[in-house]
């Protein structure tokens, strides 16, 4: 029912002519003329007035509108916001009948300024309508915006009798005197705000508006972003572009995608964001760049989300001209005092701060001898007055730990560090607890801190941006991981359930507050992340955020019901693939909580199992030629498992009753120990990788399948996506498995490891020009090793030693970011292939990371023909290569 979009809605670039345009502001809806609303509310990007139109050359336009809707490209800029127009005829008429011509707006405020444009704005958008905006009620059907307190002021005979509960919505259909009205009442302006936003949801989901009664309040008062983003514009663990706030130490010039971010945020109820990195650069709180600051909450206010500060506890020292940064020194406490006051002046809604101390370099009140507690409640004090929170993160460990004292466990520090500080934090603290122990591995258990805490507010941090899962070039949807945390019963009290899920949200042990933070680090990228599907975990945090007894069914149901429209087709294909995706992922990364096999001491993106051994990281996984897992028990382990309350540290104490999710992450067991399943260990790790990579391939088919169903742009960007991460859930397979087989010494009972049909390895090749290097770690490279070109051009040829028939060959090489080498295949003399490096990942060297795959597919060869790749460095590019694959090719084309 829901259709393209169409033709002529396009992403906003960052082109020179964006740069000038003004920012968009949710202009007040009375001033604003019909016309000229459609064009500009709440977009000023999306929708382009119908005069620039006419400078588009007549004979595309024509074009354009002669397209079939299906074929128009969608940047993904829209994200879930599209508004495509309902083309199921008779749904759109029910829709047309049941929503009034006129919208009225009641109250002044930003938020409900942006409502009123935002359901303008909707209705054109999918039911080509545009409604009259008035400024009162009259006798005359209407949709009409306010808070309940307005409603009962100004159109009492629409108020509803209840209440709501803070940021809260009540959308309702009303009849008086035969006229109709749809009423979206919030408890405030932001529930104003969140329930046009679900109003507007409600028609692009194709349900129905006849005959509303839908009151809703949030789950939990907290539900905000953090971004990590430096102030020259760079962003720690971003994958999709530079900063949407920051370039070159200011604020951008042109906020308008800051804007459309909080446009965004504010669909999904999110209402603050912090907007610099937690490793807080001390400027952010010198006088000089408060300016800075204003502009951001400018862009942001309109949306209801409050902007929200990292700081850096030095400050009083580095930017405060102040000799110490003690936290009971008085002049430190004035400090902080006197810097929040005057940061409120000119921001007078700011969220709050939050704080990284005393872990990964960041200095904390261990300088002075002094508590976390001393720490947070000196800052929290500060911003009392003006009601805004205080987030000390509970990340707090040793990076320097001692890898070969057993009993070192860096899982245990957050524990360690707070539990005896319980009800010593100020009512404005809250503890940003991380939802595992370690560092968002792709499988942790919850964080013992969640049950641990009852005298004092905690928030739980999740992390949106895929850093140890993938970077937005594999596709992981983590709902399904989120809500396995924030589902899990704690057993804090008594024979009462107490999910994380109501311990964050403050309700099991009544704090006042607590909620949800999720680290976003969406950027410049047409599609904000760089990948389209990783937008569902942004929809996805915010939907749980709102709401945490959603399943990840109806979640993912709705993002793409709302991102790619409701071909059943479509939707049960994604769907699909999105819940299956982190139990893939995982299957190929580490399983049975060995965490993320990756490079922790450098990208965290590319395989190596090894990095997280003999350093003080505390990362450890303990793998040695006997076995594998990291003893967490109390009996004969680090005690990690007694930090939970007994019922579940009786779980977690011994292998038998550990779930075999996370059998490593709380044991070291012997490579032949026996799962539930009676398969062992080694032969789960073997089997696991295969059958996660093979289901990335079946991904990529299965996406082939929607050709035609979603607008080619889309459609072909994801499918490079898919097919980049089936390649590269080859290279991690490949490396665990051949890692753990070489390191124990057990063979697969399948036969697959370190056997590949068809594969031949460059350094056995007949070389001219290329020289054989090891690779490290090892595993990083099939037979350990790659061949490099000094200069070129080189040449590796290969002999197809088959039968004659149809091939695909694939040519594993070497895309490191700092040149860009030529590659060119010939069979005979004739040119088959050629492409040069695209610099997809951050790294320099020769890895699993920078491992790339080239597909040639039907070739026709006869046995005894020569495949010859010529290499041709560029710049820091070795032109290098590790091995062929000939595979006959599929007898079907894909
Ligand atoms: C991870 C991440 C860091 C980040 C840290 C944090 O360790 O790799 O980049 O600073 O988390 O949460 O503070």
């Amino acid at each position: 029912m829901i259709g393209a979009k169409a033709c002529f809605r396009r992403a906003p670039g960052i082109s020179k002519s964006d740069e000038r345009k003004p920012q968009v502001r949710g202009p007040k809806l009375e001033n604003v003329p019909v016309q000229s609303a459609i064009s500009d509310f709440g977009s000023g990007v999306s929708v382009r007035p119908i005069s620039k139109f006419l400078i588009i050359p007549t004979l595309s336009l024509l074009f354009l509108l002669l397209l079939p809707a299906a074929l128009c490209a969608e940047s993904g800029y829209d994200a879930w916001l599209r508004y495509a127009p309902v083309d199921d005829t008779a749904a759109a008429r029910r829709y047309r009948d049941a929503v009034p011509s006129v919208l009225v707006a009641l109250g002044e405020q930003a938020p409900i300024q942006s409502a009123g444009s935002e359901v303008v704005r909707g209705i054109q958008g999918m039911l080509s309508r545009t409604l009259r905006v008035e400024s009162r009620v009259s006798g005359e059907s209407a949709v009409v915006l306010a808070t309940i307190a307005q409603l009962r002021q100004s159109a009492p005979q629409l108020a509803p009798t209840g209440d709501l509960e803070t940021d809260g919505f009540w959308l309702r259909t009303v009849r008086v005197n035969g006229a109709r009205f749809i009423v979206i009442a919030g408890q405030n302006d932001r529930g104003v705000l969140y329930g046009a936003f679900a109003f507007l949801r409600k028609v692009a989901m194709g349900d129905s508006i006849a005959d509303l009664d839908v009151k809703e309040n949030p789950y939990s008062p907290i539900r905000w972003i953090n971004h990590w983003e430096n102030l020259d514009g760079s962003i720690e663990r971003g994958y999709g572009g530079r900063s949407i706030f920051w370039e070159n130490g200011k604020a951008r010039e042109d906020l308008t995608r800051v804007s459309d971010y909080g446009r965004m945020l504010a669909s999904l109820g999110i209402n603050g964001c912090s907007i610099n990195n937690v490793n807080a650069d001390p400027r952010v709180l010198s006088e000089e760049f408060l300016p800075q600051i204003v502009r951001v909450a400018e862009a942001l206010r309109p949306w209801g989300v409050k902007v929200v500060l990292a700081v850096d506890f030095g400050s009083p020292r580095t930017v405060g001209g102040l000799t110490t940064f003690d936290p009971l020194d008085p002049a430190v406490v004035a400090y902080w005092k006197n810097k929040v006051d005057d940061i409120y002046k000119a921001v007078p809604d700011l969220g709050g701060f939050v704080l990284k101390a005393d872990s990964e370099g960041r200095v904390g009140p261990s300088a002075y001898g002094r508590t976390h507690a001393d720490a947070a409640n000196v800052v929290a004090r500060a911003l009392k007055p003006h009601g805004g929170f205080f987030f000390y993160r509970g990340f707090v460990y040793d990076n320097r730990m001692d890898w070969r004292n057993p009993k070192n466990d860096r899982a245990r520090a957050a524990y360690d560090n707070f539990k005896d500080l319980d009800g010593k934090f100020d009512e404005n603290v809250f503890i940003q607890i991380k939802n595992g122990p370690i560092d968002y591995q792709v499988r942790e258990p919850a964080s013992p801190l969640f049950g641990t805490l009852e005298k004092t507010n905690q928030v739980i941090e999740l992390q949106i941006t895929q850093e140890y899962l993938g970077q937005a070039r594999h596709t992981v949807f983590l709902v399904p991981m989120w809500k396995e945390v924030l589902d899990f019963d704690m057993r804090a009290r008594g024979n009462t359930p107490t999910p994380v899920k109501a311990l964050v949200a403050g309700k099991t042990f009544n704090r006042p507050s607590g909620g949800f933070i999720g680290v976003s680090n969406v950027g410049l990228s047409d599609s904000w992340f760089g990948n389209h599907m990783s937008q569902a975990n942004l929809f996805g945090f915010g939907r749980l955020a709102w709401n945490p007894d959603l399943s990840s069914r109806q979640i993912i149901d709705e993002w793409t019901r709302l991102t790619f429209g409701d071909d059943p087709k479509v939707l049960e294909t994604v769907a699909n693939i999105q819940l299956t995706s982190w139990r893939t992922y995982e299957n190929y990364t580490g399983p049975l909580g060995l965490q993320t096999l990756t490079d922790i001491v450098g990208n965290h993106y590319g395989v190596a199992v090894e990095a997280s051994e003999r350093n003080g990281w505390g990362q450890w996984h303990r793998a040695d030629e006997r076995g594998v897992g990291m003893d967490r028990s109390v009996a004969t382990g680090t005690g990690f498992a007694g930090q939970y309350r007994s019922d579940v540290a009786r779980i977690y104490e011994s292998t038998e009753s550990t779930p075999d999710d996370l059998l490593l992450f709380l044991h070291h067991v012997p490579y032949t120990y026996k799962l539930r399943s009676g398969k062992t260990v080694i032969q789960f790790l073997y089997d696991s990788h295969y059958e996660g990579a093979e289901v990335v391939v079946r991904y990529v088919n299965d996406w082939k399948s929607l050709k035609g169903r979603i607008d080619d742009r889309r459609y072909s960007e994801v499918l490079a996506q898919l097919e980049y991460q089936s390649g590269q859930a080859i290279v991690w397979r490949d490396a665990v498995a051949g890692w753990f087989h070489k390191t124990s010494g057990i063979a697969d009972a399948r036969g697959r490891v370190g056997n590949h049909p068809g594969r031949m390895e460059a350094e056995t090749a007949e070389l001219a020009g290329y020289r054989a290097v090891r690779v490290t770690p090892f595993e990083a490279a099939s037979g350990e090793t790659a061949v490099e070109c000094a200069s070129g051009p080189c040449t590796a040829m290969f002999r197809h030693e088959g039968p004659a028939g149809w091939y695909d060959v694939t040519v594993r090489y070497f895309d490191v970011n700092n040149g860009a080498a030529k590659y060119r295949v010939r069979v005979g003399t004739q040119l088959v292939a050629e492409w040069s490096g695209t610099d997809l990942v951050p790294t320099r060297r020769i890895d699993s990371a920078s491992s790339s795959r080239r597909v040639i597919p039907g070739l026709a060869l006869r046995p005894g023909d020569q495949i010859r790749i010529e290499g041709t460095p560029e710049g820091g590019e070795t032109a290098a290569l590790d091995y062929i694959e000939i595979r006959p090719a599929p007898q079907t084309v894909q």
